[in-house]
């Protein structure tokens, strides 16, 4: 039975010389110290030994059962150790290497300039309300006085998706959609998509505005313009000035065409203004009283002005940039040009 101790004490510190990793230590556990393992089996073994010599034996087991778990135990502080000091060598950092340069993107030029005109009229006080981009022939046209086969329809190339739906051909549905919903006071902003079939370099298919609308008691034309002045100052510089034109838009009455003083040139005449001075930049006027009237608001007591915008018209003549595709193209080459933007 000593011997048989004797060999297995060898055998034990020889696997625990060997082990090398977590696994190898948990083979040595299950091995020789777990419950069904060989020393375990020692004991069992106590049956076979005279009952006199069973205490020494018992103790003798043991004490090579101790022996074994602190070896036990060296091995795996060992392996922690040596782990350890792996993981700090290959995850040194080196902080004096030059740091990896990212690549830093940059907004589009359309989404800046959207978001410097909105910012400026909630400067003012505007509310933003988002329409819907696929709308009904009664908010797009119809009762913003746009009656069926009323020729104003030709000013706009319609895409029809059904009998009574388009794609909104501008972001005047907003104005319906928000008297609808609510009695003046009303201030608010509408920036969104619009669609017209109409392609050329100053023409997509697809492109943005932004429309607004005031109503309240006593609202006039003064208050459209002083207002215009004010938003061209943020977005064209303190040295603009506008200038209202008569026009015509079904849905207003007066209606006036806003143009800015040229920015280029200020107001002397060049390539840009095409040497009138004036460069023309969106449509508006005093709310007709037919659309009061159809949002259930009374033009006896209310007035209000609205306005409409393109906002790639915009971010053109900030950027000079001269064909509209170019927005949507996506080519880096134009875009890393406002990265600075
Ligand atoms: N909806 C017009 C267009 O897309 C722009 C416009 C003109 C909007 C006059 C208005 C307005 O609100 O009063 O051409």
């Amino acid at each position: 039975m000593e011997n048989q101790m004797k060999a297995l004490r060898e055998e034990m510190m020889e696997a625990a010389s060997q082990v090398r990793s977590k696994e190898d230590l948990a083979a040595f556990w299950q091995t020789y110290l777990s419950k069904g393992g060989k020393v375990s089996g020692l004991m069992k073994g106590m049956k076979t030994i005279a009952k006199e010599d069973r205490p020494a034996f018992g103790k003798l087991v043991n004490q090579l059962k101790g022996e074994v778990e602190k070896r036990y135990a060296e091995v795996r502080e060992a392996l922690d150790k040596a782990e350890l000091e792996a993981r700090n060598v290959s995850e040194q950092i080196d902080i004096t290497m030059p740091a990896k340069m990212r690549p830093a993107g940059g907004l589009h030029p359309l989404s800046v300039t959207r978001s410097q005109m909105i910012g400026v009229f909630a400067g003012m006080g505007f509310e933003i309300y988002d329409g819907p981009e696929i709308e009904d022939d009664d908010h797009n046209f119809t009762r913003l006085n746009v009656p069926r086969n009323h020729p104003a329809r030709d000013m706009q190339d319609t895409f029809y998706i059904a009998e009574d739906l388009v794609l909104r051909t501008h972001t005047s549905n907003g104005q319906i959609r928000v008297m609808d919903a609510q009695q003046p006071p009303i201030k608010v902003l509408s920036p969104g998509r619009v669609f017209r079939s109409d392609s050329d370099a100053t023409h997509s298919p697809m492109f943005s505005q932004m429309e607004g609308l005031v109503v309240d008691k006593g609202i006039t034309l003064c208050d459209l313009q002083g207002m215009l002045d004010k938003f061209c100052q943020q977005i064209f510089g303190e040295a603009a000035r506008t200038r209202l034109r008569p026009s015509y838009f079904p849905f207003t009455e007066p209606s006036v065409e806003v143009d800015v003083s040229c920015f280029e040139c200020g107001g002397k005449g060049c390539s840009l203004c095409k040497g009138t001075g004036w460069i023309e930049i969106l449509g508006g006027g005093i709310v007709h009283h037919n659309v009061l009237r159809n949002c259930g608001i009374d033009p006896e007591v209310y007035s209000g002005f609205a306005f409409g915008i393109g906002i790639e018209r915009i971010a053109m003549l900030k950027y000079g940039i001269n064909n509209i595709g170019l927005l949507t193209q996506n080519d880096l080459r134009f875009l890393r040009q406002f990265k600075e933007a």
